[in-house]
């Protein structure tokens, strides 16, 4: 067996084990995620050694197709889109677990000949009747194919074997219709069988915001609102929004990336350390941390939100057309493309400890990080002498693209004078790990057929994430659009949100 990727090493620091023989049915088995990031993530599993020797692939399509048709699909996109080269021997054998069971979703019949399919597979491999349904489809297929996989008797676990399911967000529209999905969804799987993925939260930088506040005794005395001023999360994107205009109109930045990605990152900065390093614990911290997020008036949404959409700029030397020229997009569109806020957490460690978060996209660099500032030193000791930039300490955990975190603080200048200036510490994730090049799914689907529901969300994670951000989207639909702040693409984002710090004499961060 081969050695195990680094990356995917648990909490022990032992090598994990393989996975538990199962099925695996992807349903939207000819998407583009199934091709670009799934298969992918497979062959590094099977590479690491990490799959079951009883492991077989179900994929569901609506193509005319047969097991070999399939296969050979299968085989040119992990050609295409392996992280890595790919060695024949690890290829042939995944690509022969691979079958097909031709389809359309909406159709009870679909269901009954994959019920007879995953019938003889449990009959003739070890797999142990276990199966991972993915639903790698358009959302709004996420409850009609959780209730055709209920009515087929497919979701429930009986003689020893478990049935899981597996969706991707967005998880709802809005908190009404997030509601309504989970409530579909647990109509026929119970909340333990589901895993709803935030591939945000398979990112080994993501996962060590964790280890670096709890696995470290130097920064928890220091994590409150005795010694951090304030947090800034970033998300910044450089990519436009190109030919996904039409979905993308619907959707907008609050929608597509808050409720989710920033707030799980929010989560993670401003939980309390959990009683234990297991699902259970985890999930309820996190969870805490976004039910303590002070609800949002319509005044504080007036004062303390900021939309913006970018108009025609340059985005690294490249031109790109302004977001209401993009194709699918409506005339006159006011869907944001940019959002930035204020938020508090409105706990003790946190009380009035501002939280700033802000995502966009055509920005001038793609980065992903969260900026801790601390307090300025008590006293003024250094007030009188030639101190050209006493600043304030920082920590900036980077989550990417750049991995790793630095540490800025005040230090003295060479020389018979008092001088001082701010310098960095530096750690950087590439000089320490030999990490294996992967999606970000490969721990996420290990977890799933090992059963660990750690980074995965509950119903009640996803409706808590809404409950903070629909009086935003209500308040938008309210509102004639003139909140609106244009943008020239591969800029900073909108000047407005400058106003959000304004008044405590902070900045944003620079994207670039
Ligand atoms: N792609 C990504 O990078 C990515 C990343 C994160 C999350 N996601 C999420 O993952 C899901 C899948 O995304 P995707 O990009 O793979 O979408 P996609 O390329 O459009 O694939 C969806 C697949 O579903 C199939 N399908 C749709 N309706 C069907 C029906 N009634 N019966 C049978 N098959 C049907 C389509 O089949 P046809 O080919 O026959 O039309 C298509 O192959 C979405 O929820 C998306 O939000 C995607």
């Amino acid at each position: 067996m081969d050695v195990a990727a680094p990356g995917l090493a648990k909490a022990t620091g032992r090598a994990p084990r393989p996975a538990d023989p199962c099925t695996l049915v992807i349903f939207g088995a000819a998407g583009d995620l199934t091709k670009r990031l799934l298969l992918p993530a497979l062959y590094n599993l099977a590479a690491a050694g990490l799959l079951s020797d009883a492991f077989t692939i179900v994929g569901v399509a609506r193509a005319d197709d047969s097991d070999n048709g399939f296969r050979g699909r299968m085989r040119a996109a992990l050609q295409e889109f392996a992280t890595d080269g790919v060695r024949p021997t690890t290829l042939d054998d995944l690509i022969g677990r691979c079958c097909y069971v031709r389809g359309d979703f909406d159709d009870p019949s679909t269901y009954q000949r994959l019920k007879d399919r995953l019938g003889e597979i449990a009959r003739t491999s070890r797999t142990r009747d276990n199966c991972l349904f993915y639903l790698a489809t358009p959302p709004g297929l996420f409850a009609p194919v959780a209730r055709h996989l209920g009515e087929a008797g497919l979701a429930e676990a009986r003689g020893g074997c478990w049935r899981r399911l597996i969706i991707e967000k967005p998880f709802g529209f809005d908190l009404a219709s997030a509601c309504a999905l989970n409530k579909e969804l647990l109509r026929s799987f119970s909340e333990k069988q589901i895993y709803r993925i935030d591939h945000y939260l398979g990112k080994e930088t993501v996962q060590n915001i964790m280890v670096l506040r709890f696995a470290n005794g130097m920064f928890e005395p220091i994590w409150n609102r005795h010694h951090i001023d304030h947090v800034q999360i970033t998300v910044a994107e450089t990519v436009s929004v190109e030919n996904r205009g039409k979905l993308y109109d619907h959707t907008g930045a609050l929608r597509d990336m808050v409720p989710n990605h920033l707030f799980q990152l929010l989560a993670l900065t401003a939980m309390e350390p959990p009683g234990r390093f297991e699902a259970a614990a985890v999930r309820a911290e996190k969870l805490k941390a976004i039910e303590a997020i002070h609800p949002l008036t319509k005044e504080a949404i007036a004062t303390d939100v900021v939309r913006g959409q970018y108009r025609a700029g340059h985005v690294n030397g490249k031109a790109v057309p302004a977001y209401r020229d993009a194709d699918g997009v409506a005339p006159g569109s006011l869907t944001e493309t940019y959002v930035a806020m204020r938020l508090v957490v409105d706990n003790w460690r946190w009380a009035g400890v501002p939280f700033y978060l802000r995502t966009g996209k055509a920005l001038a660099a793609r980065k992903t990080e969260i900026a801790i500032r601390f307090r300025s030193a008590p006293l003024a000791l250094f007030r009188d002498m030639p101190v050209d930039n006493l600043a304030q300490n920082l920590l900036v955990l980077r989550i990417q693209p750049d991995e790793g975190a630095a540490l800025h603080f005040n230090a003295k200048i060479p020389g018979p004078e008092i001088r001082i200036e701010n310098v960095r510490m530096n750690f950087k994730y590439e000089d320490y790990f030999d990490a294996a090049p992967s999606t970000g799914y490969e721990t996420l689907i290990y977890d799933c057929m090992i059963g660990d529901p750690m980074l995965f969300q509950r119903a009640v994670d996803i409706e808590a994430g809404w409950r903070v951000v629909d009086p935003i989207l209500q308040a938008w639909r309210e509102s004639d659009g003139r909140d609106l702040c244009l943008y020239e693409a591969g800029g900073d984002g909108p000047k407005a949100v400058e106003g959000l710090l304004a008044h405590t004499g902070q900045q944003w961060r620079p994207i670039a």
